[in-house]
């Protein structure tokens, strides 16, 4: 296990452009995750982030990923979006994008999205065929203005557009999980202990994301004039059975 996995408790943006510039953490853990969580995994999200964002297996389509990072999955984006000759635009910080290769089809955007870069974002409203934001919410909704982030990120959709806000921790599912005889053995055979997961109903949580938010996300999106969809992420991926994503379709 991971010397650093205490490292990624409640950690922001400022923290991630120091976990970047930090040459002793693996690709993983520079974008906050412990080892496990993430490696040899990164087919499978691909696989299902493709399955989402459709546009992305067409070709000459322009792509934000907002939060980019700097891990095998943004590699392999990349590769995909070379080999499908798409303009892919990564908003994260400079320390972060750094990392990343310089290629021809990456046009890299530092700076933390939406309010250190509205004068680019001008420019790309309304031109964008795929917005990909994965496993960066819950750092925004902590942070930031959870809805001003929705309708920044709305704001740049083509018409037919899709966004994927995805690999949302939310604490309503974990509860319902850690609340049945399924998630109680998946705690028991995590821990290796006869213990029993702590469930939370009724208590304030603190930089959280619940069902609540989620709802008036899908419900703001739609009135917003975009449909808007909760779907659950493919049963391989490593929190699938507490994450979800957010699927956006601008008709
Ligand atoms: C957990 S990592 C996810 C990276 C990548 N999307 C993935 O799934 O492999 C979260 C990333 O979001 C970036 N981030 C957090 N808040 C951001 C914001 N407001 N604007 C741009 N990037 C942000 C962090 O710097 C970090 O690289």
């Amino acid at each position: 296990m991971s010397t650093h996995q205490n490292l990624f408790a409640n950690i922001g943006y400022q923290n991630f452009k120091q976990f970047a510039a930090d040459d002793t953490l693996t690709l993983h853990e520079k974008i906050g995750f412990p080892n496990a969580y993430r490696e040899n995994k990164e087919e499978v999200i691909l696989k299902d982030i493709l399955s989402k964002l459709t546009h992305l297996n067409k070709t000459h389509k322009t792509i934000v990923d907002i939060g980019a990072g700097c891990g095998q999955l943004t590699l392999d984006l990349i590769e995909h979006c070379q080999t499908h000759h798409h303009r892919l635009i990564m908003i994260d910080s400079e320390e972060m994008l750094s990392n990343l290769p310089d290629v021809e089809c990456v046009v890299k955007m530092p700076g933390c999205f939406p309010f250190e870069m509205m004068d680019q974002l001008d420019v790309l409203r309304g031109s964008i065929d795929a917005v990909l934001c994965y496993s960066v919410l819950h750092y925004i909704f902590q942070e930031g203005n959870v809805f001003a982030f929705l309708d920044q990120a709305l704001s740049l959709l083509a018409l037919g557009g899709q966004m994927l806000i995805g690999d949302i921790p939310n604490h309503s599912m974990r509860m319902r999980l850690f609340s049945s005889p399924t998630g109680i053995s998946f705690h028991q055979d995590f821990t290796q202990t006869n213990s029993l997961p702590q469930v939370q109903h009724h208590e304030i949580m603190f930089n959280t994301i619940d069902d609540s938010v989620l709802m008036s996300l899908v419900t703001r999106t739609r009135l917003q004039g975009c449909n808007a969809y909760l779907v659950p992420q493919h049963p391989t991926l490593p929190m699938a059975n507490r994450r979800e994503d957010l699927l956006i379709h601008r008709p």
